[in-house]
């Protein structure tokens, strides 16, 4: 098992109110090379738990954890130093965000910011070539994007070189945090398609994080059911999408527009001349 997630807890506390529960014992594990979906309503604590595996949350006491994280046959990582962590951030659990466009150096290149995301996390050179071989892995075209400034990149194309560094540094687990969220629904395929080819030419695991359940179909092996800080189911992908057993799972999924339910949609101007 690559992941295991024991009775995590995160609080968050200011001086004002009680401290917010984001997060009440939960449990999952992650195997090498598997994708699980992690789905759930803005709110949910999927963010959370995702930055909690690297301990990228505020420090005690604005934010405490209990559980246990383990990665890759380690000690728990709650009782981790900085320097422990800084060499599983990137380099053994990488992440990609929502807005690759915040998260790029609007004044470097994008291979420049490749050769540094290799350079600070894996053991490999960063040679121009290595570079050039991830442009081309993402679908990017190095003769022209080495040397490219993030604005001159479309919103999908910088996700694109977003992912390039991030599996740059030959991580085992990416967390994907609604990396399609920002970008309309063909390039929201192009990149889960793209995510997908990776994850087998890699063998990289991945942590999918999505508020659309429609996404996870055909690509994750598992899903877990984010609600209010609490996993209120977890399964195969079929399991909760086919037969999902806990009620705000199946409000979910009732949310998914789909051709079947097109009798649901809402009514044009049209229809109503027509009555
Ligand atoms: N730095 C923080 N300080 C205080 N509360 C926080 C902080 N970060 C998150 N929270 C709270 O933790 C809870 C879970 O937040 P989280 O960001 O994990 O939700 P999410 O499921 O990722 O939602 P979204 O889909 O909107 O990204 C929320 O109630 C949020 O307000
Ligand atoms: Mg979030």
């Amino acid at each position: 098992m690559l992941l295991s997630v024991k009775d995590l807890c995160i609080h968050f506390h200011s001086h004002l109110d009680k401290p917010v529960k984001a997060v009440k014992h939960v449990n999952f594990e992650l195997n090498e090379g598997e994708v699980l979906a992690v789905v759930g309503e803005s709110g949910s604590g999927k963010s959370v738990t995702a930055l909690s595996l690297t301990r990228l949350l505020p420090p005690a006491p604005q934010c405490t954890l209990s559980g246990e994280l383990h990665f890759n046959g380690g000690g728990n990582l709650l009782t981790f130093s900085e320097r422990q962590l800084q060499k599983i951030r990137g380099g053994g659990i990488a992440y990609i965000f929502q807005n690759a466009s915040t998260a790029l150096n609007p004044a470097l290149t994008i291979g420049f910011q490749i050769a540094e995301a290799i350079r600070l996390h894996a053991p490999v050179s960063a040679t121009k070539a290595k570079v050039f071989e991830w442009l081309k892995k993402v679908g990017l075209d190095p003769e022209r994007h080495y040397g490219a400034y993030p604005f001159q990149l479309s919103g999908g194309m910088q996700q694109r070189a977003m992912i390039a560094m991030a599996l740059a540094c030959a991580p085992k687990i990416l967390v994907a945090d609604e990396p399609t969220t920002a970008l309309d629904v063909t390039l929201q395929n192009q990149i889960i398609q793209l995510l997908k080819m990776l994850q087998k030419s890699e063998g990289v695991a991945i942590i999918f994080i999505t508020h659309n359940l429609s996404l996870i179909k055909g690509f994750a092996d598992r899903a877990m059911v984010m609600y209010n800080g609490e996993v209120v189911e977890q399964g195969t992908s079929e399991q909760i999408l086919g037969t999902p057993q806990h009620p705000y799972t199946q409000a979910l999924i009732q949310c998914i527009p789909s051709l079947e339910h097109a009798e649901q949609r809402l009514k044009t101007i049209e229809d109503y001349q027509i009555l």
